[in-house]
């Protein structure tokens, strides 16, 4: 019985106000949108946009930004009724204790590791090359052993090593980071400010300047032929395109994370994930234009097509490219900052619950952020960056993003039945539509991901499920109230 036990939404309200454990409440709407566009425009549209465009869907790429937008979007309406309704750092962990129950709540919060801490070492090694790329320009150059993952993985081959020791800058950056979010949460938040704004203008200025460069040829054919094989051009190649670019929109469910830390979360919340969606959405449509219309798609498959765009662009342009690189090295800093201010923040509402041991909600006296846990996300997502090639860390986090987006669409739909009364400061329009619509836009995109990635997500997931046998279970401070 105890495995489908709920928190009444009034107990997680409660339990949010503890002063002990309170975090502090200091973040804005603006802020917050902020901080949903820091998590948002990074290795996506800076590395993947032209990949994705050379070999699945050409300049209908910009119909695969579209289509994933749609799914984000109905998810992001449905995370935002949840935001509001209950402001608990926990994120989807937290609407799952209160809608399906403990045992899958421990699961989902489970998977969110995979988007959360895997995503920043993700990111952490696109920021490394980046930055290894930017160094190499001004004259400085790291040896390769120094700033690439000493293992490899691809499909035929399986694992192997590299030659390489480790990917240090990866593993720097995570530790910068990791001390910011440990000194504060408005510290980290005019850090993101900061670094939104040099990525936003970047990308404004990329859209504004390249514009002129586009040559109209480059969009014919804008869908081109499918090649004979399943996802390459054509229609299927857009929807392929659409799951991978999923990766460029993750970070919008952040902002939610945060619902403890904000002034007012019942208006702010949907303001924040929603505003930041809606912005990096009509940026993406756009620089996909732009990048398609300067240079052929046949051309993108790099690990930096935008400053490929501005190269194309010839003498014009020329000015820009220290600009995208910079841009783009800030752009992934924030990624990987609004990454890791998410861990921590589950791992303290698991915590709470006693779902994880009490350290994790331990909040520090002088700077009120969850710091050993912040601390210990830090450590892992360093050795992951620092180890691990993009590619095997990437795929895990879109299927466990994917996963928790589901989850999340679902749940909305059985807390209007359930609890139909709780007051709702942000309801999700048309929700029967938006909800299965969301939930089924997701799995789709699921079941395009290649089958070894299904297989780590179940041994990830078998493994979460035995740490919950052999301590959540007799932890939960559901199951065994205090005293
Ligand atoms: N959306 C984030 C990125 O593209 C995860 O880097």
């Amino acid at each position: 019985m105890a495995l489908w036990s709920k928190k009444s939404i009034t107990m997680l309200l409660a339990q949010a106000e503890e002063k002990e454990h309170s975090l502090k409440r200091s973040l804005t709407a603006m802020n917050l949108t902020l901080l949903g566009i820091g998590g948002i425009i990074g290795a996506g549209i800076f590395v993947l946009t032209g990949q994705a465009a050379a070999q699945y869907a050409g300049p209908a790429i910009v119909l695969s930004f579209i289509i994933s937008a749609v799914g984000c979007a109905f998810a992001g309406l449905c995370y935002a009724e949840f935001a509001a309704m209950i402001p608990i750092a926990g994120s989807a962990y937290t609407y799952s204790y209160a809608t399906i129950g403990e045992f899958l709540a421990w699961i989902i919060g489970w998977d969110l590791i995979l988007e959360y801490l895997f995503g920043a070492a993700t990111v952490s090694v696109g920021w490394s090359g980046y930055i290894t790329s930017f160094l190499k320009d001004v004259g400085v150059t790291i040896p390769a052993a120094l700033c690439n993952a000493p293992f490899s993985y691809d499909v035929a081959a399986g694992w192997g090593t590299t030659g390489a020791i480790i990917n240090l800058p990866a593993v720097l950056i995570i530790a910068a980071v990791t001390a910011l979010l440990v000194v504060g949460i408005q510290e980290s938040a005019n850090f993101n400010n900061l670094a939104v704004f040099a990525k936003v203008v970047v990308v404004i200025l990329f859209i504004a300047f390249g514009a002129s460069y586009v040559n109209t040829a480059n969009w014919h054919p804008f869908m081109p032929e499918n090649t004979g094989v399943f996802g390459q051009f054509g229609w299927s190649g857009v929807i392929r395109g659409a799951g991978v670019i999923f990766f460029a929109y993750i970070g919008f469910d952040a902002v939610s994370t945060a619902a403890q830390e904000a002034v007012n979360p019942q208006r702010d919340m949907p303001i924040g994930i929603l505003g930041s969606l809606v912005v990096c959405t009509v940026l993406y449509i756009l620089v996909s234009l732009v990048l398609t219309g300067i240079v052929s798609y046949k051309e993108l498959l790099v690990p930096d097509p935008i400053a490929v765009g501005v190269n194309a662009a010839g003498q014009g342009l020329f000015w820009l490219r220290p600009f995208i690189k910079l841009g783009a090295i800030a752009g992934l800093s924030s990624v990987i900052l609004v990454l890791l201010l998410g861990q921590p923040r589950i791992f303290y509402s698991m915590a709470m619950d006693g779902l994880l041991p009490k350290v994790f909600s331990s909040v520090h006296p002088k700077f009120r952020t969850p710091h050993i846990t912040t601390i210990v996300t830090g450590a892992v997502a360093a050795v992951l960056g620092g180890l691990f090639p993009i590619g095997a860390l990437g795929e895990m986090v879109s299927i466990g993003t994917l996963l928790a987006f589901t989850i999340v669409c679902v749940s909305i739909l059985v807390l209007r039945h359930t609890q139909p009364d709780i007051p709702r400061p942000f309801k999700t329009p048309a929700v029967w539509f938006v909800s299965i619509a969301g939930a089924a836009v997701c799995l789709m995109q699921m079941a395009f991901l290649p089958l070894a990635t299904w297989l780590r997500l179940f041994i990830w997931m078998a493994i979460g499920v035995a740490i919950y046998f052999f301590y959540g279970r007799h932890h939960s401070k559901l199951n065994v109230p205090a005293a």
